[in-house]
């Protein structure tokens, strides 16, 4: 088995309390530890405020983690010099959510795909233009778009830019922050299937941070479900929607589509999740947990295990769950998950039949 192209081990990122003093610090990312291989897509799921995209910020190395390790390709991301960093940064590229507030309103299209290219010294001017020209028809736009302003594109169309400016550079994983929540539910459903052809196309991971179980189930080959900070259950796509081990995890997929707005019919998860500045002994869990038993919350948080092999829980009774009945899961039979399904199925049709032009945005 070849090795994975980014592993973080034991992440640990604590913010000061507001109000609590010059000492009071509370751990927004506690000990979190995950892998991504070459071309595959891991998504990080879980509620607001759980530390998705802290994670995503100390694996691009926006911030410094307070201790732990990040490899890309077996190297030290956090001990980088001026020259490592920089190679690092072009080969960890992001797409936020909001394609807007991440593009210049005052910069051609053209100069936002190139500069890049230039900055890490990839190519001449010239290149530059011709791959910029590439990159748009790669991303279902068209090179006499180059010389528009931002303002000048729908969402969808700006989400696209955002991508073919992180892909400019070639690199090797992309962090995606919730890609397409900000956008249309049909837009979305174009967004997920042009990063699925992209990675098909150019090899490229992607940590995919999302909300919405749908997407992920379409979009990702593993997914890690953060609760309060840390990873609860990690687990093959398949394996974690077909099979949950972890309580919060079933909850979760109980409560699809979105885990932060239960739409009409579909129950939110009950209770809140623990004070960070003030947590409780044992599993974070226990306190909206219908397995806890009294052990749940006598020691140390439960570590994250392999219940079976590659299926890593952190609960300390997984193996005695009852079992899990994947019709319980609203997951797979969303409008969102209908939607990409249909836009793919339609648009395989029209490639089929030579003309793909009809469903580019
Ligand atoms: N720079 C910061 N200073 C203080 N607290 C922070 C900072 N960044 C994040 N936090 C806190 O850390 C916790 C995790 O935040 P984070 O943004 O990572 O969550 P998230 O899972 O991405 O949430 P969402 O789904 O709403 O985007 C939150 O309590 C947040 O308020
Ligand atoms: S360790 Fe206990 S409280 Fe935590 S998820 Fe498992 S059963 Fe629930
Ligand atoms: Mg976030």
């Amino acid at each position: 088995m070849s090795k994975p192209l980014l592993i973080a081990n034991d992440l640990v990122k604590s913010f000061p309390v507001s109000g609590g003093g010059n000492q009071a610090r509370f751990r927004a990312v506690d000990g979190v530890s995950l892998s991504v291989d070459r071309g595959k897509t891991l998504a990080v799921v879980g509620e607001s405020g759980c530390g998705k995209s802290t994670v995503g910020s100390l694996l691009l190395r926006l911030q410094d983690a307070d201790s732990g390790h990040i490899l890309l390709d077996g190297e030290d991301a956090l001990a980088l010099d001026r020259a490592g960093l920089r190679r690092f940064r072009r080969r960890v590229q992001v797409v936020f959510q909001d394609p807007f507030a991440s593009l210049d309103p005052r910069e051609r299209i053209r100069d936002v795909l190139v500069r890049p290219m230039l900055l890490h010294g990839l190519c001449d001017r010239a290149t530059a233009l011709k791959r910029a020209a590439e990159l748009m028809d790669a991303v279902g736009l068209s090179a006499t778009q180059l010389e528009r302003f931002p303002h000048q594109f729908s969402g969808g169309q700006r989400q696209r830019i955002a991508i073919a400016r992180a892909l400019s550079v070639q690199p090797d994983l992309i962090i995606c922050d919730e890609p397409v929540s900000a956008l249309d539910v049909s837009v979305q459903a174009q967004v997920v299937n042009l990063l699925q052809d992209l990675q098909r196309d150019t090899g490229v991971a992607f940590i995919f941070i999302s909300h919405d179980l749908a997407v992920v189930r379409h979009l990702a080959h593993d997914v890690a479900v953060m609760y309060a900070g840390r990873v609860v259950e990690r687990a093959v796509t398949t394996e974690l929607f077909g099979n949950p081990y972890h309580p919060y995890t079933r909850a979760l997929l109980a409560a699809a589509p979105r885990i932060d707005v239960g739409a009409k019919g579909h129950a939110l998860l009950a209770g809140e999740p623990p004070d960070p500045a003030n947590p409780a002994p044992g599993c974070r869990f226990a306190g909206r947990c219908p397995h806890a038993q009294p052990s749940c919350t006598a020691g140390d948080q439960p570590p994250l295990s392999a219940v079976v092999p590659g299926h890593l829980s952190a609960c300390l009774f997984a193996r005695d769950l009852p079992p899990f009945a994947e019709a319980q899961s609203n997951a797979a039979h969303t409008p969102a998950a209908l939607r990409v399904a249909a836009y793919r199925r339609a648009r395989d049709r029209e490639a089929r039949s030579g003309d793909a032009e009809g469903l580019r945005t």
